[in-house]
């Protein structure tokens, strides 16, 4: 079976074209290099041993991916193509609707065009707001979403619902993502965010390596166990193998699904430093700064659900996310561009 998948040289898509092609898919990428580089498609073929093919084509250039939709005739799309820095899409709505949800219409309308119906996209947690409970099941409802980039999760997975509504053979598989880290085991593949990291692990792992100072921690008076934010991270490659799972799902028929992947567990941004001091072999530095604004005090996941119908349920903990995290960091201080 051969499966597009768009924003494949980034973080979580080239975890997931590991798994693809381990599970004996054929993979077809589309990604516009925006936010990756081209080296991550060579590092996925070296520790999987097999090709993939890899089309450097934006999803909004309706021509190429009716090209591509055409002459590769992929059975299933993974949607990964978007812009994902939240406080830019503050900046910058206008983009972000542009990018996410234009390109996501003009990709669906290739996909239409050429007979391709399956398709499973990347949503996130930020739909559930400040959730009404943890943990979060799927059927807590979206909330109050803060910013743009959230937005544009939310309406797609609207758009997309109704795409199933107006034709029942559209089989849409909405996985809402908790906190992605962590890296492939190689040390080949993890995540390259270009600039100052917005997220804590990427920030956590450059002050390790000496890049940057030191960390500053958003807040110690939230209501949690040592007043600092509580998130369910989850290992890239569990999230990675969730994927595969849905193509499984995607198999039956299934219409719209929605599933939350996380762990279940949530850790403190004071229990990550601990942790990642450990993986590096020594202490993290951090100074207590204000609250981020935006920001909620608890998030995780109710994932069980996925571990019903899809058979999946993560298997990584926090160290062995730490110990990764810092083995791709170590090996490529610079991400993609040594
Ligand atoms: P990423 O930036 O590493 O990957 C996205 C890829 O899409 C990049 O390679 C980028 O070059 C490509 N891209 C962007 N716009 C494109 C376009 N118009 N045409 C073609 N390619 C385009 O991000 P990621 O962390 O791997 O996230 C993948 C998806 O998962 C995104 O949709 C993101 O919003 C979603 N998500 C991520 C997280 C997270 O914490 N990383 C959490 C929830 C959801
Ligand atoms: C963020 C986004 C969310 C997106 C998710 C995945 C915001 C407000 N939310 O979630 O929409 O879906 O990423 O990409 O940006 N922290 C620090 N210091 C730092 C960075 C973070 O203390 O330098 C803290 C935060 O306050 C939070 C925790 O670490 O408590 C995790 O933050 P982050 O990695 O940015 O993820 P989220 O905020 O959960």
């Amino acid at each position: 079976m051969k499966i597009l998948v768009t924003g494949g040289a980034g973080y979580i898509g080239s975890h997931t074209c590991v798994e693809l092609l381990n599970e004996g898919y054929e993979v077809v990428i589309a990604d516009n290099l925006y936010n990756s580089s081209e080296k991550a498609v060579g590092r996925i073929e070296e520790i999987t041993g097999k090709k993939v093919v890899f089309y450097n084509k934006d999803i909004r250039d309706a021509e190429a991916m009716n090209e591509i939709f055409s002459s590769e005739k992929p059975e299933c799309v993974i949607h990964f193509a978007g812009l994902k820095a939240v406080g830019e899409s503050v900046q910058k709505p206008l983009e972000y609707y542009e990018n996410n949800i234009n390109g996501t219409l003009v990709m669906l309308d290739a996909m239409r065009k050429n007979g391709c119906k399956n398709i499973i996209f990347s949503s996130s947690a930020t739909v559930y707001g400040d959730p009404a409970f943890v943990p979060i099941t799927e059927e807590c409802p979206k909330g109050k979403i803060t910013n743009p980039y959230g937005r544009t999760k939310s309406m797609l997975e609207e758009i997309l619902t109704d795409l199933n509504i107006s034709d029942p053979e559209w089989n849409v598989i909405l996985l809402r993502y908790f906190n992605p880290i962590g890296a492939h085991k190689s040390g080949l593949i993890g995540e390259d965010p270009k600039g100052i990291p917005n997220n804590l692990l990427p920030y956590v792992a450059q002050v390790a390596i000496g890049k940057l100072k030191c960390l500053g921690v958003f807040g110690n008076d939230y209501d949690t166990p040592d007043g600092t934010g509580v998130r369910d991270y989850i290992h890239v490659v569990d999230l990675a193998k969730g994927h595969v799972k849905a193509i499984n799902k995607i198999k039956e028929n299934p219409g719209v699904k929605i599933y939350n992947l996380g762990t279940g567990n949530g850790y403190s941004v004071l229990q990550i430093v601990e942790a990642y001091s450990k993986a590096c072999g020594h202490a993290v530095p951090y100074e207590i700064k204000p609250r981020r604004a935006g920001d909620i005090a608890t998030c995780y996941a109710d994932s069980s659900l996925a571990k019903k119908e899809l058979g999946w349920e993560a298997q990584y903990g926090i160290d062995e996310m730490c110990e990764d995290s810092w083995r791709w960091q170590s090996m490529n201080p610079n991400g993609y561009n040594d």
